[in-house]
């Protein structure tokens, strides 16, 4: 990317929030203690050939045992935000019903250890984890998803509402849909248009129902929700790669944000999509997929090179992979593309409903190697500064971006890549949990100090 601006942390202002981003199951371990019940990534790691090197997302960072230490290093890296999510299991370990105690007093303690460190908690209240108990009753795909995220919403929204200010409602809904319950690569393994559909359904109605429950609850929240988002770029300009592009474009991009701005589904460009209206006539849910939210969280890890397949079912497109485009790409083979990024974040300005962006995510798996106890990940910092130079100019042209939440902090179980693929600013030995900062994490520290 052109070097349009001077890169400079001051430019994005003195309120902007820069933090880093976990998540429960990826992070926490002590997956069966202190009265956590299991979730769907628990038992899905048992079945064979799920995920890489049949790992198991059990121990992790022991984020639970660790997070004092994991804290000291959010703050010694200079960021002031603290990005993490809630196991509904382990505050509901049967989904609904009764609360765990012990549950609630983990992320008591670690909303004060934030504060305390003057690290702004910045809570997800749902990052993929469902508990086991409500899978076995249909998950996302059944229409009680309603009443369960509702009760969890409001547990989490009355036991940390006087401290926490800042919510996400759901991470990446599109991501958790359609790998979860259409293509059966993550948890809980579903495939098939009969699960994916109600279970997007339910999503954009689960992530409006908990704005407003966190609304009613919480005095001067500022409360999002995120979506993955990347930008798709037509293989050729044959009407029939074009086509391609434009319905990989609306489920990738507009499927679940256009309803929570109040557009409904984007079924016009989309035939097919007007299945979707009929889980909303059933359940005359149309005006509860709406909510004003303070924010969109946005997660863009790479652009997609789309061209038209008549093999694939429905979106009748396939992807050019960035390993055969003579382009940089990352480990999880993901081309890296700062202009496109900065494309993107223009993009969703324009809905102009849209108030405030932060870039809940932003991050890339590199091949990390220890030598003499240093990680010199040079293109993880070419690619924060390629990334951040895009988001400077996003600001500096008007785009309203408040926030920026680097993914992740320590290497963690990244789904059904298991613990190979490394987004860590700082490396975690998974036998030892040592960490070492790479040097990144230091890059980060050096780049926020100035
Ligand atoms: C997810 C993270 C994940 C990251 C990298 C995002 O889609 O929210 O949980 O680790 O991508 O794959």
């Amino acid at each position: 990317m052109q070097a349009y601006h001077k890169l400079s942390a001051k430019a994005f202002g003195d309120d902007f929030l820069w933090g880093v981003a976990i998540s429960a199951q990826q992070n926490e371990g002590a997956y069966n203690l202190y009265g956590r019940g299991l979730s769907i990534w628990d038992t899905f790691a048992r079945r064979q050939g799920k995920i890489k090197g049949a790992a198991k997302p059990y121990v992790n960072c022991d984020f639970y045992h660790r997070y004092k230490d994991d804290l000291l290093l959010a703050k010694a890296l200079g960021f002031n935000t603290f990005r993490f999510s809630i196991s509904w299991s382990r505050i509901l370990p049967d989904g609904i019903g009764k609360a765990n105690k012990e549950g609630i007093a983990f992320y008591n303690k670690v909303i004060d250890e934030c504060l305390k460190l003057d690290l702004v908690p910045f809570v997800t209240l749902y990052h993929w984890d469902l508990p086991q108990a409500l899978e076995k009753e249909g998950g996302w795909t059944s229409y009680r998803m309603l009443k369960w995220f509702t009760r969890f919403t409001t547990v989490c929204a009355e036991e940390f509402g006087d401290r926490v200010k800042h919510w996400i409602v759901l991470n990446e809904p599109m991501g958790f849909t359609s790998l979860g319950y259409m293509l059966g690569k993550h948890a809980p393994g579903k495939i098939g248009l009969s699960n994916f559909l109600p279970a997007v359904h339910n999503a954009v109605l689960c992530q409006a129902e908990g704005g407003r429950i966190l609304r009613d609850l919480v005095p001067h929240a500022h409360i999002g929700t995120s979506f993955s988002c990347s930008e798709i770029v037509p293989y050729s300009d044959k009407p029939e790669d074009v086509q391609a592009a434009k319905r990989m474009d609306i489920l990738m991009n507009r499927l679940l944000i256009e309803p929570a701005l109040g557009r409904g589904y984007p079924q016009d460009d989309f035939k097919f999509l007007e299945k979707l209206e009929l889980h909303n006539k059933a359940w005359k849910y149309k005006e509860r997929m709406t909510f004003n939210f303070d924010f969109i969280g946005l997660q863009n890890y790479f652009p997609l090179v789309i061209k038209y397949n008549g093999i694939i079912p429905i979106v009748q497109a396939s992807e050019v992979k960035a390993s055969t485009r003579k382009v940089p790409y990352t480990a999880m083979g993901w081309e890296v593309n700062g202009e496109s990024f900065y494309r993107l974040i223009k993009r969703f300005w324009l809905y102009g409903s849209v108030k405030e962006i932060i870039i809940s995510e932003s991050g890339a798996a590199f091949k990390d190697e220890v030598v003499n106890g240093e990680i010199n990940d040079v293109q993880r910092i070419a690619y924060f500064q390629e990334y951040l130079s895009a988001l400077q100019k996003a600001k500096q042209e008007g785009v309203n971006v408040k926030g920026y939440l680097a993914w992740t902090l320590t290497d963690n179980f990244e789904w059904a890549e298991g613990f190979k693929a490394r987004f860590g600013l700082v490396h975690t030995d998974t036998n030892t949990q040592l960490r070492t900062i790479k040097n990144s994490g230091y890059w980060f520290r050096d780049f926020l100090q100035k």
